[in-house]
């Protein structure tokens, strides 16, 4: 990013703040307690202020922050509220050594396995959606195709940007029952679903609705191998800090993420992924703080120049730095507890979960089994109960469920890292008991 250099060097005015910056830098890392060592999973579960009357069975809702997260952000604000001027002002506008978001997307970047440049810090999935989906140069004629399991957040980022640009919209089912769905029967629906004018196609990494973990690798070599223009847009957000992926590589063209959720980042934290080309495809929304080409462009009343990249997209006016930069801490959490390690111990809470309310004649578990199918949430329904009664009663156990927020509704218990072996056993012992 030469052009925060170029700044730094054209404006003398920051190296005030360049310097309170550097030195505010150092005061920020004594300030901070080091990594804990996160080697067993009751050393995790204590890094959160969880109220432990409650069995948490719904933390990919929104993060409980984590010590070292919780740490940095107080870090931060403490040195914002100090000196906002400075601390904010060199952090944004610093050389490329000192510029905090650029240190904050290269931790990002070496946990999903590409580039620091590439990544967009947003605040939501459901802003980055909408950036990719209106940023898509599209025109009447055009399709866009969505499939029936996605959030409301990418289905009406998609309806608006097919109502401004006079493209189509369509949607296409990949299962009638999660659980009876295939690797291969999800990429040949994947397939048959794509039309002559199709130009994007969004899905969903992990389905809050039933729990299926979509084979987005496969999908994606699929439909590439066969229509190559067609753009994927993911949808990330419940696969982020819960499967071992290496997110710059699945094959997705955008990628977007809360972080506020699997990953325990800040609330109001997202990301947004794509690659150069990915970028350069896109017009930008919202003005950004982060690309000096749009500035310099501005202050010389001409027009942009270059391609569009990240920074350019990255949506500017001031936000809530002490949790935007704090996001740092929740991948340095991630990375020190493994990639692997936190999908498997995910992974056996799930099965556990799945396996003690098998068999119930009065149980159906619509999430795949398998799995290369599922991730962190098990979608459940009780016959003769609705879903809101059977999280109502539930909750009257301390269990703390959630139901999906989808047309069709079902009730949801999601084993993480914050939860037990025992925990997990109590809650489908208890959801046994409800169905009698
Ligand atoms: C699949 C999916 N996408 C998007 C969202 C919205 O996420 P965000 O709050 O990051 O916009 C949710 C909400 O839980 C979700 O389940």
């Amino acid at each position: 990013m030469d052009l925060t250099r170029r700044r730094f060097l054209a404006t003398p005015v920051v190296l005030g703040s360049a310097v309170a910056s550097s030195a505010w830098l150092a005061a920020l890392a004594a300030e901070t307690a080091p990594m804990p060592n996160l080697s067993t999973w009751e050393a995790v579960r204590a890094q959160f202020a969880l109220d432990p009357a409650l069995a948490h069975f719904a933390s990919f809702f929104i993060s409980s922050h984590p010590a070292p997260v919780r740490d940095a952000i107080e870090a931060w604000r403490r040195a914002m509220d100090r000196n906002p001027f400075h601390v904010i002002d060199g952090g944004l506008f610093e050389d490329e050594a000192h510029n905090i978001p650029l240190q904050v997307q290269a931790t990002i970047a070496h946990y999903l396995g590409g580039r620091a440049e590439d990544v967009a810090l947003t605040r939501s999935t459901t802003e980055g959606l909408a950036l990719i989906y209106h940023g898509l140069q599209l025109r009447p004629g055009d399709e866009m195709l969505v499939t029936t399991h996605d959030h409301f957040s990418h289905h009406v980022s998609a309806q608006y940007a097919a109502e401004r640009t006079g493209a189509s919209l369509r949607k296409v089912p990949l299962y009638d029952d999660a659980k009876d769905a295939s690797v291969d029967s999800l990429v040949a629906n994947l397939l048959k679903g794509i039309g002559p004018k199709t130009r994007t196609v969004g899905l969903t990494w992990v389905h809050s609705s039933t729990g299926m973990r979509l084979p987005i690798r496969e999908m994606a070599q699929a439909l590439k191998a066969k229509h190559p223009d067609v753009l994927l847009i993911l949808d990330g957000v419940h696969g982020i800090g819960a499967v071992d992926e290496t997110i710059a590589t699945i094959g997705a063209d955008y990628v977007s993420a809360g972080t506020h959720k699997w990953m325990f980042g800040p609330r109001g934290t997202a990301i947004a992924w794509s690659t150069a080309d990915g970028w350069a495809r896109l017009r930008p929304l919202i003005p950004s703080f982060s690309e000096w080409e749009s500035y310099y462009a501005w202050t010389e009343d001409r027009p942009i120049k270059g391609p569009t990249n990240a920074s350019r997209m990255a949506p500017g006016g001031f936000h809530a730095y002490e949790h935007q930069w704090a996001v740092k801490a929740a991948f340095d959490m991630h990375e020190a507890m493994g990639k692997a390690r936190v999908a498997q111990r995910i992974h056996a809470l799930n099965t556990q979960l799945k396996d003690a309310l098998a068999g119930h004649p009065k149980i159906h578990v619509h999430t795949p089994h398998a799995p290369e199918l599922s991730a962190g949430l098990v979608a459940f329904e009780i016959a003769g109960m609705k879903p809101e009664d059977v999280v109502k009663r539930l909750g009257e156990q301390n269990i703390v469920a959630s139901t999906s927020p989808y047309a069709v509704v079902y009730a949801r218990l999601a084993p993480s890292l914050v939860n037990t072996p025992a925990e997990v056993d109590r809650a489908a012992a208890a959801v046994r008991s409800l169905a009698g």
